[in-house]
């Protein structure tokens, strides 16, 4: 019974004694049995591709913590890839990919029906997952905000302050918009595809929405999100979407009304006592743990855990890590996180 699942009822905004829980990154470097999986697979595009074994390591997060909800296991460079551009990561670097930064390179991206092609892989991933998920676990899709994909696809690379980015929407702001509406677009297709494969919940990840400010906060992370929202809800009205425009500071609070997303994931940089009574208030949050409480573990850990599910106990509240577990976290740490969650009254 879906309405049953502890995550769909946070997302309806129910609030509840013990607060669901899952992770960012949760199938990651971390876990032994991932490097394993990784190993199997040749490297990490391959096991994105491999719906077999991208279901497996979506799962072992599953088995070995018993999280509330599962993260579909794919990557956000991924549509960019679809449209086009060459990708491939860099050992102990990152990615890299080919970029997109004139209007000839945006008119030769591959038309946004043409993104199948490359990503029935991950619809098939989605729909072994929903088939050998546990009945109460939540399966999550996701993909990547327009803007952070775009930074990424300006860039060629992963940027400390998407400078490249800024420089393309300050100096050509139409090719700069043509971009960001073609991955809009994409992203809308992507989405709706992993719904009908099963995914349950999506979310949106902006991951560099903190660098854009005042005006172009709102045209380039506020607008984009709301149209995504928007096509996905006309469509799947019953879809929760969690939006995460990490980074954004004050600008966290009206973004669920501005956008139309059902939670708001929330960064460690945020105050949970702020949020609770400026973002909570619209409805669900998602957060919003530092993830380098996975690496230090002890009473650190307990203390900030406890903390945040008080602040957030008055409203619907999903916990979760403020960004993603990092590869030098230590897995007993992840099961010390849950089991003060769960045992906090
Ligand atoms: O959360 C999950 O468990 C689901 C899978 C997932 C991955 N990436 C797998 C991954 C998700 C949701 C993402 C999102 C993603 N990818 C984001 C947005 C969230 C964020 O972290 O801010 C971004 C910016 C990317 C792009 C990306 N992918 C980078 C910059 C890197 C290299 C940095 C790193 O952590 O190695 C990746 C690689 C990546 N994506 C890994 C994983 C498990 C590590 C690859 C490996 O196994 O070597």
């Amino acid at each position: 019974m879906t309405e049953a699942k502890k995550i769909m009822r946070a997302l309806a905004g129910e609030t509840q004694d013990v607060p669901p829980i899952w992770m960012m990154r949760q199938a990651g470097r971390y876990l032994p049995e991932y490097r394993a999986t990784r190993e199997k697979a040749g490297d990490f595009l391959s096991l994105c591709y491999n719906p077999e074994l991208a279901a497996e390591v979506t799962l072992q997060p599953i088995r070995r913590f018993g999280f509330d909800a599962a993260i579909l296991f794919a990557d956000i460079l991924l549509v960019p890839q679809a449209l086009g551009l060459d990708l491939w990561f860099v050992t102990g670097e990152g990615p890299r990919l080919s970029t997109a930064t004139t209007a000839a390179d945006v008119a030769k991206l591959k038309p946004v029906e043409a993104i199948h092609d490359t990503l029935s892989p991950v619809y098939e991933t989605v729909s072994i997952l929903s088939k050998e998920l546990p009945k109460d676990v939540t399966l999550i899709g996701f993909a990547g905000a327009p803007w952070t994909v775009a930074t990424y696809m300006i860039a060629g690379r992963g940027t400390p302050d998407q400078g490249p980015a800024h420089a393309l929407k300050d100096s050509d702001r139409a090719t700069f918009e043509a971009l960001l509406a073609r991955v809009t677009e994409a992203t809308i297709v992507y989405l709706s595809a992993q719904i009908d494969a099963g995914a349950e919940v999506v979310k949106i990840f902006d991951s560099w929405a903190g660098s854009l400010t005042g005006a172009d906060f709102e045209a380039y992370a506020v607008a984009p999100a709301r149209e995504i929202t928007a096509a996905l809800k006309a469509r799947y009205p019953h879809v929760p979407v969690i939006g995460f425009p990490r980074g954004a500071g004050e600008a966290y609070a009206g973004f669920a009304k501005t956008t139309g997303v059902d939670c708001v994931a929330l960064d460690q940089g945020v105050d949970p006592a702020w949020a609770a009574a400026h973002v909570q208030t619209d409805g669900c949050v998602q957060g919003n743990l530092a993830p380098e409480h996975m690496v230090t573990g002890g009473e650190a850990l307990v203390a900030e855990t406890q903390a945040i599910v008080r602040a957030f106990s008055g409203g619907p509240h999903i916990f979760n890590l403020g960004h993603g577990i990092t590869p030098d976290a230590d897995p007993d740490n992840v099961a010390l996180m849950i089991e003060t969650v769960r045992s906090f009254r």
